[in-house]
């Protein structure tokens, strides 16, 4: 089976984490100092916090925002659930907004439309790596928290993500362009944010003898041995970065002779992340539908993905949030999209495996 995201995983990775294990630091040290000292510099930023998880980031995000009971988050249903999940756990009510066509991130005119006398922030998601049209979520005039799990080397209009809006919130995730396995990260340039999150992670301050909480944290900090990993993956940054360019530049030429099946929109005015090559598959043209090609992709021995099931319609959020506007766009989508086989860790022969695969399968199933 050739893996969907396989770990782009070295010697040097290896080598940081016995490193980190001989030097005795396991928990918050001088790795997760200089992974946020260097995330600075990367994302252009005026604080980086290290973050348990990409969830923990968004999470304590808003609460450092003061978003709780009673208020509104606006958001994106094409999301992971964590984006959603952390607006509930936050004690506030996500109220999701259809995406645009093109892209399927927020769509601002929506979002607009969408904010009342509750509404305390608007939670935009950069899906694949393309950054969400930050411009007009900002003119609305509430706090923006970008869920830039997939955006750690995306640029919007000129400006690096995670130097725009109140709070940025990375993963380290297995797969993420930058992967630990777990962790996570926010940008700010709001020092107030970024000392209520320092305080919500809560980390032991001094020799821990003798301490106090000024609040009841969430225990979210990032591991030194996790801190390592993030370290030596930023190192090659470009590296991989370059892989997966060239990967997104094949499966666009097979795409062209391929009706049916069409990647995502990328805005040639921002820096995409190429985190993920998500199509649309449009069972008229295709042939057969989606869940049709996945299938007989895995048959082929190509493992897929779906990035991402429309949040609003999972159980959680049907029973719970039942008077919810239907979302077609989303809805569409979430039965069009699939995610290609996508990582520095396979060869350019890999993507020719699922490109050739791809190509059987539309002949096959337009036969
Ligand atoms: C869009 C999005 N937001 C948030 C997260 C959560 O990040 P983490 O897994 O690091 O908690 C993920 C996935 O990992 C994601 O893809």
């Amino acid at each position: 089976m050739l893996g969907f995201q396989p770990p782009a995983i070295g010697d040097e990775e290896i080598a940081a984490v016995t490193e980190t294990l001989r030097s005795g630091w396991l928990t918050t040290g001088p790795n997760a100092a200089r992974l946020e000292q260097r995330m600075q510099e990367f994302l252009e930023a005026e604080h980086v916090l290290a973050l348990a998880s990409g969830t923990a980031a968004l999470h304590l995000s808003l609460v450092a925002l003061g978003v709780g009971p009673g208020d509104e988050v606006i958001t994106t249903p094409i999301t992971w659930p964590a984006t959603a999940n952390v607006i509930v756990h936050s004690g506030a009510t996500p109220v999701f907004v259809d995406v645009r066509e093109d892209d399927l991130n927020i769509d601002p005119a929506r979002a607009a439309e969408a904010v009342t006398e509750r509404t305390k922030a608007v939670l935009p998601v950069d899906l694949a790596g393309q950054p969400a049209e930050l411009d007009p979520l900002l003119e609305l005039g509430l706090p923006v928290i970008e869920d830039a799990a997939h955006a750690a080397e995306s640029v919007y209009r000129g400006r690096k993500v995670g130097s725009i809006a109140d709070a940025t919130c990375f993963s380290l995730y297995a797969t993420k362009n930058i992967a630990a396995g777990e962790g996570g990260l926010i940008a700010t340039n709001r020092a107030d944010v970024a000392e209520a999150v320092q305080d919500l992670r809560q980390m032991r301050r001094g020799d821990g003898s003798l301490y106090d909480i000024p609040v009841p944290g969430y225990k979210a900090n990032l591991s030194d041995v996790l801190a390592a990993i993030a370290l030596c993956q930023l190192d090659k940054v470009d590296r991989h970065r370059e892989i997966r360019q060239r990967q997104f530049a094949m499966y666009d030429e097979a795409l062209a002779d391929l009706d049916g099946i069409t990647p995502l929109a990328r805005d040639a005015r921002d820096v995409h992340a190429l985190h993920l090559y998500i199509v649309r598959i449009d069972p008229e043209r295709a042939g057969a539908t989606r869940d049709e090609y996945q299938r007989a992709l895995r048959e082929e021995n190509i493992a897929t993905s779906i990035h991402f099931l429309p949040v609003h319609k999972l159980t959680w959020y049907r029973e719970r949030l039942p008077g919810q506007p239907a979302l077609p766009v989303a809805e569409r989508a979430g039965d069009e999209i699939v995610s290609l086989p996508l990582s520095p860790a396979h060869s350019d022969d890999d993507i020719g495996d699922v490109i050739a695969a791809l190509h059987r399968v539309h002949e096959r199933v337009n036969a």
